[in-house]
């Protein structure tokens, strides 16, 4: 009995030094006793093996080029452990994206003060007549402003993600810049669905009176009449500048709204791989076996590309339809212009006006 119960003991002193020495040995390796990096690199052996490679240097080249495993998980994007071209896209998005859009906001702006300090506000030559004429119906003035309201939150709280850090920050504080930036977000991906509401309207209601016609050849050879005081170039309801402003106004929306769209729902559809296919049709040899990580990258910068082009054009159009011409505000504030403003700026179109309320028509 006493000998079982001795050699009981030694076994557990046997266990119980295994134990230790396991222990030590594990708090060794945690806390860095042993050079760990040195004794993963003993022999080549690499975990590399099952890319087919034989060296640690040709496995970590492989990694940095972005290779991709095999994940059991159900994120395959896990599968790449570097992504590599995530670099050129921060390196873009926060330099030559960041600084060109800069120049195109501050650029319309000089080129809109060297304009008015030139030319001056356009007014009404004949003066006021006194007596107005109906330009835009509520339903026009709803779905314009519904456009404009839109866009201008989108303006602000977009540029807020692209420079707030720069210029709101230092200002606000860390926390408050964050809460505001968290919040301008929300505002971003919900309101650009009241944009896309609105973009719809203003195509289906404003479409027919925006396809060029020969009289915009004249306005356009006439530089408007922007630059000559006096010269009045023929115009429909639209003259060619307002009509060119219509289709970007509609092409630069419908492309900022997919990027946008693919943007707020990730990894949902593919816009680039099928564009960048149809455009080597025309030669134009770019890389269509995107990864959907390159996808969301392509968009993010198409979104902000677009997004700041147009930002630089409203700038412009907000100028004509306030401070640059007398006048204008009127049509899209009360829908109704004077007479002598309409007669100046649209005369094909008045002339019309006044056929058909002479002929009783609508
Ligand atoms: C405070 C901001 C804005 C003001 C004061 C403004 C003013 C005006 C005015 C006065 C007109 C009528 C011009 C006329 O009678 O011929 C107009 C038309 C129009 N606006 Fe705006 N607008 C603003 C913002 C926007 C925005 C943000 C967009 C688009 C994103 C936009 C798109 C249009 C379009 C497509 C037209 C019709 C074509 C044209 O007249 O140029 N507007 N706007």
């Amino acid at each position: 009995m006493i000998l079982r119960s001795k050699s009981l003991a030694r076994v557990v002193s046997v266990l119980l030094v295994i134990v230790f020495v396991y222990g030590v040995a594990a708090v060794l390796v945690g806390t860095g006793g042993f050079n760990q990096e040195a004794a993963a690199q003993t022999g080549g052996a690499v975990p590399g093996e099952t890319l087919g490679n034989n060296s640690d240097s040709d496995f970590w080249r492989a990694v940095r080029k972005g290779t991709r495993g095999d994940v059991s998980t159900p994120n395959k994007l896990a599968g790449v452990m570097v992504q590599s071209e995530g670099e050129s896209w921060r390196a873009m998005r926060n330099g030559p994206l960041s600084t060109w859009g800069a120049w195109a906001i501050f650029g319309t702006l000089a080129l809109l003060a060297v304009f008015y300090t030139l030319r001056g506000r356009i007014n009404v030559e004949a003066g006021s007549s006194g007596r107005t004429i109906q330009r835009f119906t509520m339903v026009e003035r709803i779905a314009h402003w519904t456009l404009a309201n839109s866009f201008i939150l989108l303006a602000l709280t977009g540029l807020n993600m692209l420079y707030g850090r720069y210029v709101l920050k230092p200002f606000l504080g860390p926390e408050l810049f964050s809460t505001l930036t968290m919040l301008g977000k929300y505002i971003h991906n919900y309101v650009a669905f009241a944009f896309m509401l609105a973009l719809v309207a203003v195509l289906v209601i404003w479409i027919k009176e925006n396809i060029p016609d020969k009289a915009d050849l004249k306005w356009l050879a006439k530089g408007g009449g922007m630059f000559t005081r006096g010269a009045h170039p023929p115009a429909n309801k639209f003259n060619a500048g307002q009509k060119i402003l219509f289709w970007l106004v509609l092409l630069g929306g419908l492309s900022v709204s997919l990027s946008g769209i693919s943007l707020i729902f990730p990894f949902t559809f593919e816009m680039f791989s099928p564009t960048f296919t149809f455009l080597n049709v025309f030669g134009f040899g770019l890389e269509t076996n995107l990864t959907p990580m390159q996808e969301m990258q392509y968009s993010q910068l198409w979104h902000a590309i677009i997004g700041l082009g147009l930002i630089a054009l409203i700038i412009a159009h907000i100028y004509l339809g306030t401070l640059g011409m007398e006048g204008a505000y009127d049509a899209m504030g009360t829908g109704q212009v004077d007479r002598n403003w309409a007669k100046e700026h649209h005369p094909i179109w008045f002339e019309e006006v006044e056929k058909s309320a002479a002929t009783g028509d609508d």
